[in-house]
């Protein structure tokens, strides 16, 4: 009945990420992971009244409210995008201007930033996401951390750049170590160019 539960197909190939994400982390957390938060999603969502609403409006109406209904959708959310938020080849210290213009405006330039988000994602207990956002009231970037399926958009911002700290998107490559796969991710996988489209979407 409804395509917000649909699982988007990879946007690269599962081996394009290497060395640094594997195709063996992106088969389980695409298929099988991301895949039932779908399959439970589209379930859950049967009956709870938030039928017509788009993805991004049942994620915000479901919080708080409907746990399992928003926990599934939550990271069906945020796993959308996590896969267009890297790219092979990606990384890098040159950002699109606009944006590098506002992380230096609002967040002390690319270094403070860089240090602030790894840091974030580490320090973040248990499972969640780190997040570069843009808030709604202020009008400007923040760099913030949350747990499980939770993201900026329950919290009045718009999430731009978020990385998964959930085990199963770096158990199998770098084991307990968490910041080396955060660095690695910053560092080589990136997707800046699509950072900078949610950016200028938001902004419009
Ligand atoms: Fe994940």
């Amino acid at each position: 009945m409804t395509t917000k539960f649909t699982l988007p197909p990879l946007p690269y190939a599962y081996d394009a990420l290497g060395p640094y994400m594997s195709a063996e982390t992106l088969e389980f957390h695409h298929d099988k992971h991301h895949q039932a938060y779908v399959t439970n999603g589209e379930k859950l969502l049967e009956g709870s009244g938030l039928e017509i609403l788009e993805l991004e409006d049942i994620v915000k109406e479901s919080f708080g409210k409907n746990a399992g209904l928003f926990n599934n959708a939550g990271q069906h959310y945020n796993h959308v995008h996590f896969w267009n938020w890297m790219k092979p080849n990606g990384g890098g210290k040159s950002l699109p201007g606009k944006l590098a213009a506002k992380i230096d405006e609002d967040l002390g330039g690319f270094d403070k930033f860089r240090g602030d988000f790894i840091q974030a994602g580490t320090t973040q207990f248990g499972s969640g996401w780190a997040w570069l956002s843009l808030n709604h009231k202020t009008g400007k970037l923040e760099v913030t951390k949350t747990a499980n399926g939770e993201s900026p958009l329950v919290h009045g911002g718009k999430p731009l750049l978020g990385v998964d700290v959930w085990e199963h998107s770096y158990y199998i490559d770098y084991r307990n170590a968490r910041p080396k796969y955060l660095e690695a991710w910053f560092d080589n996988l990136v997707n800046w160019e699509h950072v900078e489209k949610l950016f200028e979407e938001a902004t419009a």
